[in-house]
């Protein structure tokens, strides 16, 4: 054994304690990017190389802070995004989302796809989409200037990585209730992230004391922003546009309630993430629905 070995196994003990999920996992994360190595590379540290601000940074954790917050960095799809404080951490569980969301643009008869992320946060959505599908164009809403100071700097570092996607997701502050109207009727998709929480439900401390309020908390049963982002998909989308939303676990039903027919929606469906737990509506703007054309 090596000295990190061993001071990540009794770092390990110390974040099980603290009831830290995966314990292990994060010990090694927290000490492979510390020193420069991957995880499969931490014995090859030698001795001498042991950084003592390991013990700092276990400590954030064990007081409960989020891993990416302590790295700096949230993995997303094929990015490497900057995540801190004021901007929400994003989740494995919304990267099944985006990928229906990348299959479907791939897949759409349509030279330059128009595309609406609204509450961008870090922009992992968008910037997946814009990385992903290299034609298409999104439209990244965010009401939160904390939040818009992360999407820019990950919207700038991604474009430097990939360069294909420069200038192809573009930044709006403001409301997703009222922005964009310049785009009514005419998107092709617009997929949503929104905060969906019921207020006063619990949460882990990682979220309710790192994780942005405008970014969890979703009115009484969790569905305000949900209603508000149908209001604004009907508004955006053309006929045929579609759209994806998340929500929590036990959400599903009611979500698929709020993409009835009669709003101008069909194909509605529940869509389960890789854990098979019910975790976002698609759904596809009617042709012929009300107050459209055709
Ligand atoms: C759950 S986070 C999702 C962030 C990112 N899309 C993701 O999946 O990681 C919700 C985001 O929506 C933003 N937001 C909430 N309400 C909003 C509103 N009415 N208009 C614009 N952005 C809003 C929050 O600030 C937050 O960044």
């Amino acid at each position: 054994m090596s000295l990190l070995l061993d001071e990540i196994a009794i770092a390990t003990a110390r974040l099980a304690e603290a009831g830290v999920e995966s314990p292990r996992t994060d010990a090694e994360l927290i000490a492979a990017r510390l020193h420069g190595v991957s995880r499969g590379e931490l014995h090859l540290v030698p001795d001498a190389g042991f950084d003592p601000r390991f013990w700092d940074e276990v400590a954030r954790r064990e007081a409960r802070e989020p891993l990416q917050h302590i790295t700096g960095v949230a993995y997303f799809r094929y990015l490497e995004l900057a995540v801190g404080s004021g901007v929400f951490v994003p989740r494995q569980e919304t990267e099944v989302m985006t990928c229906w969301a990348i299959d479907r643009l791939a897949a759409m008869d349509v030279a330059e796809p128009v595309v609406a992320d609204l509450g961008t946060g870090s922009g992992a959505i968008a910037l997946s989409i814009a990385q992903e599908v290299p034609r298409a164009v999104v439209h990244a809403v965010e009401a939160d200037p904390l939040a818009r100071q992360w999407a820019e700097r990950n919207i700038a570092s991604v474009a430097t990585a990939s360069p294909h996607t420069a200038g192809r997701v573009i930044l709006h502050a403001g409301d997703f209730a009222s922005v964009l109207q310049e785009f009514d009727g005419q998107l092709d998709l617009v997929v949503s992230n929104p905060p969906y929480i019921p207020v006063g439900a619990w949460v882990p401390p990682e979220v309710g004391e790192y994780d942005p309020a405008t970014a969890l908390w979703g009115g009484t049963d969790g569905l305000d922003a949900v209603r508000v982002v149908e209001a604004t998909a009907r508004r955006l989308l053309r006929p045929g546009g579609l759209l994806a939303v998340e929500h929590g676990a036990q959400q599903g039903a009611a979500v698929y309630w709020v993409f009835a027919e009669e709003n101008g929606w069909r194909d509605t469906r529940n869509n389960a993430d890789l854990a098979g737990r019910d975790r976002f509506v698609t759904t596809a703007r009617a042709w012929g629905a009300p107050g459209m054309a055709g």
